[in-house]
């Protein structure tokens, strides 16, 4: 139970409220103004007073004041806003060649080799697209294709992206966005439970219960979809190995694994690159998304080679964006600063600063409840100590109370009651300190 009564149709966790155009300063408000115009109410902004870039660099970004702001929400520019290596890459290709994949051409081999290598070994081939719903949409078409069935399994408040097939797997998109009859969405562990053989069998009865009713009503099983870290869950990290059970139900059932990396790929979570590898699940297909270009882009399925054998054959797919020339090397540049930066040691040992440093708030502070995380991915809940119940009021205080003190964090969760701090993966101890500091600056003001 939570004090939400404000997540209304279409709006989203730490969302601007246009109603409250008014209290905005001369430029800001007309800029809200020609959004809405122009863009229409599709278009949400994030925090109480929407903020207006103009440059980044690294983990920071400058607005159009020429204000300073610690990006610790941000997982799209994973190796760093602008990273010169990924800038350089994407220049020089633009100004050579921008072609398809109908030619012939060794980069997207060399690229998808060295790709695939970072996978489990049975995951020996890779489709491309352009964006996560993409990559998802072309796995649910795979899984569909070779189970032959049509119903898919998916957490409570999943978020899978945004076409018409996928949208129909996103309970988080709300109401007005119904679920296919071919889906059943199952109760995540709860946040905070710490007995694995608890956490990972009550889930897979549940996805196995799920199947079990998709069957009844007709519908064959085809795949289980899952974030490797439920992030619009509200994250849920932990225990670690308790997607495993999940798999092996999915399978007894006659479905297909897809793991979504979209948000937990790319070495986010600090020990692998991948999220399913920390949960030791080996997965049929993997979705793969925003981090893989740094903001230009690229997205991808990578498969068990024999399920694409015959989907190849039969089912003509082409994207005509998907892995362009300059798709390509700028993927290929984040690998290599990945690499070269070694982000995901960083992410570990940051990652593991900030969670000790929430976990620390969380004791002085009662407002913050359950701080948990993987590498560069934290988050705790946020209650109201008066009453109990998780706040969306109070996570929007805080949110909104680091954005006025400009480091940037947002919320989770069906009602936005859980914090998210999800930096660029350069994220420094200092950055981390700096976040702290401010973090505990906004609860001595809730308290
Ligand atoms: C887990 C997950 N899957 C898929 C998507 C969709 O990706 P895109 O916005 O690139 O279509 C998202 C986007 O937030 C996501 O978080």
């Amino acid at each position: 139970m939570s004090d939400s009564t404000t997540i209304r149709y279409g709006s989203m966790p730490n969302s601007f409220d246009p109603a409250r155009s008014d209290e905005l300063p001369g430029r800001v408000r007309r800029l809200v103004q020609r959004r809405s115009d122009v863009l229409g109410p599709g278009y949400k902004l994030f925090y109480e007073r929407p903020l207006e870039f103009v440059r980044a660099s690294g983990v920071r970004l400058i607005d159009a004041e020429g204000d300073q702001y610690l990006d610790a929400y941000n997982n799209v520019p994973s190796v760093g806003h602008c990273h010169p290596r990924v800038v350089e890459a994407i220049q020089r290709q633009v100004a050579e060649l921008n072609t398809n994949t109908r030619y012939l051409d060794e980069p997207i081999l060399n690229y998808s080799e060295r790709l695939l290598a970072t996978h489990a070994p049975g995951l020996s081939r890779v489709m491309f697209a352009c964006s996560g719903s993409e990559a998802n949409d072309l796995a649910l078409r795979i899984a569909r294709f070779v189970t032959g069935g049509e119903g898919i399994v998916v957490t409570a408040n999943a978020y899978h992206g945004v076409t018409g097939a996928v949208s129909k797997v996103s309970p988080s998109l709300g109401d007005r966005e119904p679920l296919g009859p071919y889906v059943r969405a199952v109760t995540p562990p709860p946040v905070g439970e710490s007995d694995l053989a608890q956490a990972g069998s009550a889930f897979a009865q549940r996805v196995a219960d799920a199947f079990d009713d998709l069957r009844r009503h007709g519908f064959t099983p085809a795949a289980l979809l899952s974030d490797s870290l439920l992030s619009s869950d509200g994250l849920i990290p932990d225990p670690v190995g308790f997607l495993a059970p999940a798999a092996d139900a999915a399978r007894a059932a006659g479905a297909l694994v897809i793991a979504d990396e979209v948000q937990a790929g790319f070495g986010r979570t600090g020990v692998h690159m991948w999220g399913y590898q920390r949960h030791g699940v080996e997965p049929d297909l993997v979705t793969m998304g925003k981090p893989m270009g740094n903001g230009f882009p690229i997205s991808a399925v990578a498969a068990r080679g024999e399920l694409l054998e015959r989907f190849g054959q039969e089912v003509r797919y082409f994207n005509t964006y998907g892995a362009n020339s300059v798709a390509i090397a700028a993927a290929t540049a984040v690998l290599d600063v990945l690499e070269e930066d070694e982000l995901l040691a960083n992410a570990r040992t940051v990652g593991a600063e900030l969670l000790a440093g929430t976990t620390a708030l969380a004791v002085r502070y009662p407002v913050l409840r359950d701080a948990r995380g993987a590498g560069l991915y934290v988050g705790a809940d946020v209650l109201d100590p008066a009453t109990g119940h998780a706040s969306t009021r109070l996570a929007s205080a805080i949110v909104n109370g680091m954005r006025e003190r400009r480091v940037l964090i947002s919320s989770a969760n069906r009602d936005g009651t859980a914090l998210k701090v999800r930096p660029p993966l350069p994220f420094s101890s200092a950055d981390a300190q700096e976040l702290l500091e401010r973090l505990e600056d906004v609860l001595a003001t809730l308290s």
